[in-house]
């Protein structure tokens, strides 16, 4: 049984503020469980694409998101976490910017979010979790004591994805880049279900000109544990 009482550390904000890297690295310090919530958006998305569901079909999207049959297997440090869907290796598939924008599109369905609600609750386990996502602390972890709200300017967002795609041999436009992180902000932000906004309680910490480690410092700092 999950417990409801082990601590929660929420990290939201957009894409490219360097959450994803920071929850990996807090998580792994604090030696707690690690919730990445934009996967299970971002396998929803795949998962319907593979199934033939169509990206506007709600109720086809909902049996996908509560029938996802997924595994999360830890790896050495510093490697990402593997990502197993029906037994088939997708921690690629789901990174790639078309399964980031559908992942978007499926994300701003309430039924979808009620489907997955569950899934992301249950990762709450001792000694504690570190969740990663747009409403951990709005939504899903209300009652966390610490929630931390990361961002940085679009520019610089689009420049660190520019740099992520180019390390992996992807040829990218950065104003393209750019633009898609604006209309992706744009979306998370102003849709009515769940919208990517801190909490009321979130101590907001702008990563811009930080390095990750300056990021992480400051998060350990915002969860008492520098
Ligand atoms: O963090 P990410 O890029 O992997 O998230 C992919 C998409 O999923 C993002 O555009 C918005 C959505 N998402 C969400 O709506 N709520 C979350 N808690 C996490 C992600």
């Amino acid at each position: 049984m999950p417990s409801t009482k082990a601590p929660v550390i929420t990290i939201d904000g957009p894409g490219g503020s360097g959450k994803g890297t920071v929850t990996q690295m807090l998580a792994r310090k604090l030696g707690w469980h690690l919730l990445d919530s934009g996967a299970l958006y971002r396998l929803t998305a795949l998962a319907a694409v593979r199934q033939g569901v169509a990206l506007d079909d709600e109720a086809g999207l909902v049996k996908v998101a509560a029938g996802l049959d997924v595994a999360f297997e830890p790896t050495a440090a510093g490697e990402p976490v593997r990502v197993i869907l029906a037994g088939q290796d997708v921690t690629a598939d789901i990174r790639t910017e078309t399964t980031g924008d559908n992942a978007s599109r499926v994300a701003v369905m309430q039924p979808v979010r009620d489907a997955l609600l569950q899934r992301q609750r249950d990762f709450r386990q001792a000694p504690g979790l570190v969740a990663d996502g747009r409403d951990m602390g709005t939504v899903v972890f209300p009652d966390a004591p610490v929630k931390i709200f990361l961002t940085a300017s679009a520019e610089e967002r689009a420049r660190r994805r520019y740099s992520q795609l180019k390390d992996a041999g992807v040829d990218v436009n950065i104003d393209a880049l750019l633009e898609e992180i604006r209309v992706r902000d744009e979306r998370d932000m102003n849709r009515s279900a769940a919208p990517l906004k801190p909490a009321d309680d979130a101590q907001v910490i702008d990563s811009t000109g930080l390095s990750i480690e300056e990021v992480l410092g400051r998060c350990m700092a915002a969860a008492g544990q520098a």
